[in-house]
C-alpha cells in the first residue's frame, strides 16, 4: 500500500447459503480469488482481516428442511460444518468462519434495523400477497407456480416466466399454487419495511459512476443499467419463521429480508473476531474494504448494502473495490447444486487427498475473470501433469537433484556472474513487478501466468547452461549456476505462496527458507550460500487417466439420473383407424442366434424361429444386451416390414423395444413362453 491512504485492508468474501456444501464455482468465483489477495497482501506485512461465514437465513432452507423433515436450524449445521472444514482443508486462510444465526449477529443485524427505523430512513407500505393457507404462511416468489400471462407456459415462477424470460409478479399468474403444499393461494394483505434506495440515487451514482471508473467493466455496467433504470424502494422485511425478527412492534411473524441481513453479517463477523478493534475496520478512512463476490451479488453489494452504510451514517466506509466474476461451468453446463451438477470441494478433497493446491492452480489459471469460463476433468489433468509436474516440478526437482549430487546438497558459493545469471536476476525483478501489478489490481489468472514464467525462466536457465557438461571440467562455474538456480526455487516458493500454499510451504521447507515476505522476492540472495538442503521430494505428480475417468463417469451418471427425474412420455400420438393398425403383422419368434455386427457399436443380428422358417433380423440394441443373454428368449417383432439392408445384411422385420426415460432400449417379450408364430393382437 506505498504511497495510498489506506493503512489496512478488510477483505469480505460473499457469505455461502448453508442449504448446501460450495463448490468449484463458488470457489473460482470468490474464495479462491480472495484468499491469493490476502495471501499476497500477508505476504507484503500490511494489516489485513479476512472475513467469512455462512448465509443461514433465507426461504430454500425452510423448504429444504420441510423436505427432509427436519428444522432450518438442522439444515444449516449441517451444511456450515462441511463448508466451514472444507473451505480449511482448501488452505482458504479465513481470520473467521462465522454464521449468520450467531448470537452476535441476531443482535447487530437487529440494531441495524432499529437504527434505521428509529431515523426514519424505512418507508412503511402494505400490500396484497399470496398466501398458502395449508401451509399457515406467505408465500415468497419462487415458491409460487402457474401458468404465465405473456406466452401461456405451464411452470412459470412467480418471479419469472423461464420459458419467455418476462418478470412477473407473483400475483400475475394465471392459476398459481404453492410450490410447498401445491394448494391454491389465497391473497392477503401484508404490511413491510422499504429502503428508499431512491433517496441514495444521486449519492451511489457520484459515488460509483464517478467516482469508481476503475472498477471491472462487468460491474461498472451492471451498476450503471441498476442506475440508470432509476432506483426503487426495496421491501427490508419478509413474513417468514425463519431469520432474524424485526425488532418493531406489531412486527410478529416477521423477519428481516436475508439480504438485508446477510451483508451485516460481514460486520458482525468482524465484531466476532476482534471484539475492541472491529470498528477501526470499517469506520476509519483509512481501511480499504474489498468485497470478493460473483456476479449474481453485484447489486446487492454495490447498490444495496452501500445503501444501508450511508443510512446507517457512523462513517461506515463503502467498498473500495468489488472485484465480482462471471460464472464457471462444468463440462459445459451450468453449476446447479439442485440438480447435483457439481465438483464439490469436500469430495474433491476425499477424492484427491494432497492436491488442494491443484485444484486452486486450475480454477486461477482459468478463472472467470472477464467472462464465463469452463471447468473440464481434461483440463484439470492436462494443467496438472503439463504444467505442474513437467514445468514447475520439473525445474525445482532438477536444481535439488543437482545440488545433491556435486555438492551434497550444500548451496554452493557463487563466483562471478556471466550474462545468463545476471539476466536471470534482472528477469526475477520483472516478473516480481508484473506479478504484482497484476495481483494489485486482481488480474490473478495473468498473476498466475507470472509466476508459471518464473519457472520456465528456470527450464531455460539450465537448460543453456547445461551444469552436468561442466561437472568435468569447471566446478567453479557448476557452483554458480547451482546457486542462481536454487535462487530461482527460493523465488518460485514465495510467488506460488498466494496461490499453491502447500507446496510454497514445503519448497520453502526443502530450501531451509525461513519465513517468505514479498519484499525477498525478485533478489538474487533468498537462501544463503551453505544452507543444507533437504532430500528432493516431488513437488506435483502425474494424474493418471484412471482418476480422471471415474470422475467423468460420476458427472454422466449424475446426468443420466437427471434426465430420469425430468423425463415425461411423449404425448399421446394422433388416432389411427382400427383397419390401418391391423395391417401391421406383429409376432413372437425365438431368438436362435444373436451376434455383434462386425464394423457397427450399435446393431445386433438375430436369427429367429418365427415358427414358418428361420429370419434374420437387424436391431440396433446392441449397447444394452449381450448378445449370449438373448439367445433362446422369445420376442416381439414387426412381420411385414419390406427388407432392408443394414451394414450389407438384409433384415427382414424389426424387433420391438420399450425405451426407457434414460435412453436404455428393453425388448419386449410374452410374459409365457408361447409357440413361435404366435401373432401379437
Ligand atoms: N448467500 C448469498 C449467495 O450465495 C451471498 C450473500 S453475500 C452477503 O448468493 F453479503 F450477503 F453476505
Ligand atoms: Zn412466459
Amino acid at each position: 500500500m506505498e504511497n495510498s491512504r489506506f493503512k489496512r485492508t478488510l477483505i469480505t468474501t460473499a457469505l455461502p447459503y448453508a442449504n448446501g456444501p460450495v463448490h468449484i464455482g463458488h470457489l473460482a468465483g470468490v474464495y479462491v480469488p480472495a484468499d491469493i489477495y490476502a495471501r499476497y497482501l500477508r505476504l507484503k506485512g500490511e494489516d489485513v482481516v479476512m472475513i467469512g461465514g455462512s448465509d443461514e437465513h433465507g426461504v430454500p432452507i425452510t423448504l429444504k428442511a420441510r423436505n427432509e423433515g427436519v428444522t432450518p436450524q438442522d439444515i444449516v449445521d449441517r451444511y456450515h460444518r462441511i463448508i466451514k472444514d472444507s473451505m480449511e482443508g482448501l488452505g482458504i486462510t479465513f481470520d473467521i468462519y462465522s454464521r449468520t444465526t450467531s448470537k452476535i449477529h441476531s443482535e447487530t443485524a437487529s440494531e441495524f434495523f432499529r437504527h434505521l427505523y428509529d431515523k426514519g430512513e424505512f418507508i412503511e407500505q402494505t400490500s396484497m400477497q399470496l398466501y398458502d393457507e395449508q401451509a399457515g404462511q406467505f408465500l415468497a416468489d419462487r415458491y409460487v407456480t402457474g401458468e404465465c400471462p405473456h406466452c401461456h407456459a405451464q411452470g412459470a415462477y412467480g418471479d419469472q416466466c423461464e420459458k419467455c424470460g418476462t418478470s412477473l409478479a407473483a400475483t400475475d399468474l394465471i392459476g398459481p399454487h404453492s410450490a410447498i403444499t401445491g394448494s391454491v393461494p389465497v391473497l392477503r394483505e401484508t404490511h413491510h419495511w422499504y429502503l428508499p434506495l431512491d433517496r441514495w440515487q444521486d449519492k451511489l451514482e457520484k459515488w460509483i459512476l464517478d467516482g469508481h471508473k476503475e472498477w471491472k467493466t462487468n460491474v461498472y455496467g451492471q451498476c450503471k443499467s441498476w442506475l440508470d433504470m432509476g432506483l426503487q424502494p426495496r421491501a427490508v422485511s419478509r413474513d417468514l419463521s425463519w431469520g432474524v425478527p424485526v425488532p418493531v412492534e406489531g412486527a410478529e411473524g416477521k423477519v428481516l429480508y436475508v439480504w438485508f441481513d446477510a451483508p451485516i453479517g460481514y460486520i458482525s463477523n468482524t465484531k466476532e473476531l476482534l471484539p475492541d478493534s472491529w470498528e477501526k475496520y470499517w469506520k476509519d478512512p483509512e481501511t480499504r474494504v474489498i468485497n470478493f463476490i460473483g456476479k449474481d451479488n453485484i447489486v446487492f453489494h454495490c447498490i444495496v448494502f452501500p445503501a444501508m452504510l450511508m443510512a446507517y451514517g457512523d462513517n461506515y466506509q463503502l467498498p473500495d473495490n468489488v472485484p465480482a466474476n462471471e460464472f464457471l461451468n462444468l463440462e459445459g453446463d451450468k453449476i446447479s447444486t439442485s440438480r447435483n451438477w457439481a465438483v464439490w470441494l469436500h469430495e474433491y478433497l476425499a477424492d484427491f487427498p494432497g492436491k488442494q493446491d491443484v485444484l486452486r492452480y486450475v480454477l486461477t489459471a482459468n478463472a472467470p475473470e472477464t467472462k464465463d469460463n469452463d471447468f473440464t476433468w481434461r483440463d484439470f489433468q492436462a494443467r496438472n501433469n503439463n504444467e505442474l509436474v513437467a514445468i514447475l516440478g520439473n525445474f525445482v526437482n532438477r536444481a535439488i537433484v543437482l545440488t545433491h549430487k556435486y555438492f551434497n546438497g550444500k548451496v554452493p558459493e557463487r563466483g562471478e556472474l556471466e550474462a545468463v545469471d545476471s539476466d536471470v536476476f534482472a528477469e526475477l525483478a520483472a516478473i516480481k513487478k508484473s506479478l504484482g501489478d497484476n495481483l494489485d489490481n486482481f488480474h490473478f489468472r495473468e498473476a498466475l501466468r507470472e509466476a508459471m514464467n518464473m519457472a520456465r525462466l528456470g527450464n531455460k536457465y539450465l537448460q543453456e547452461t547445461e551444469p552436468w557438461k561442466l561437472a568435468k571440467t569447471d566446478m567453479g562455474r557448476v557452483a554458480t549456476i547451482l546457486n542462481v538456480a536454487i535462487e530461482i526455487c527460493a523465488n518460485l516458493a514465495i510467488a506460488f505462496e498466494p496461490f499453491t500454499p502447500f507446496m510454497s510451504g514445503r519448497l520453502a521447507k526443502m530450501l531451509g527458507m525461513g519465513k517468505m515476505t514479498w519484499d525477498s522476492l525478485g533478489s538474487d540472495s533468498v537462501v544463503a550460500a551453505g544452507t543444507q538442503l533437504s532430500e528432493p521430494q516431488l513437488l506435483f505428480e502425474k494424474i493418471e487417466d484412471d482418476a480422471i475417468q471415474a470422475q467423468i463417469d460420476r458427472l454422466k451418471l449424475i446426468k443420466q439420473e437427471n434426465q430420469v427425474k425430468s423425463w415425461k412420455p411423449e404425448p399421446q400420438a394422433a388416432d389411427v383407424d382400427f383397419e390401418t393398425f391391423m395391417k401391421a403383422d406383429l409376432r413372437v419368434g425365438t431368438v436362435l442366434e444373436c451376434e455383434k455386427v462386425p464394423k457397427a457399436d450399435k446393431l445386433l443380428r438375430f436369427l429367429i424361429d418365427d415358427g414358418l422358417e428361420k429370419r434374420t433380423i437387424v436391431s440396433g440394441i446392441a449397447k444394452y444386451y449381450q448378445p449370449e443373454e438373448l439367445v433362446g428368449r422369445q420376442v416381439c417383432f414387426i412381420a411385414n416390414l419390406p427388407p432392408r439392408k443394414l451394414k450389407g445384411i438384409v433384415s427382414q422385420g424389426m424387433i420391438l423395444s420399450a425405451e426407457d426415460a434414460d435412453g436404455r432400449l428393453v425388448v419386449i417379450s410374452p410374459s409365457a413362453q408361447v409357440s413361435p408364430g404366435a401373432q401379437v393382437k
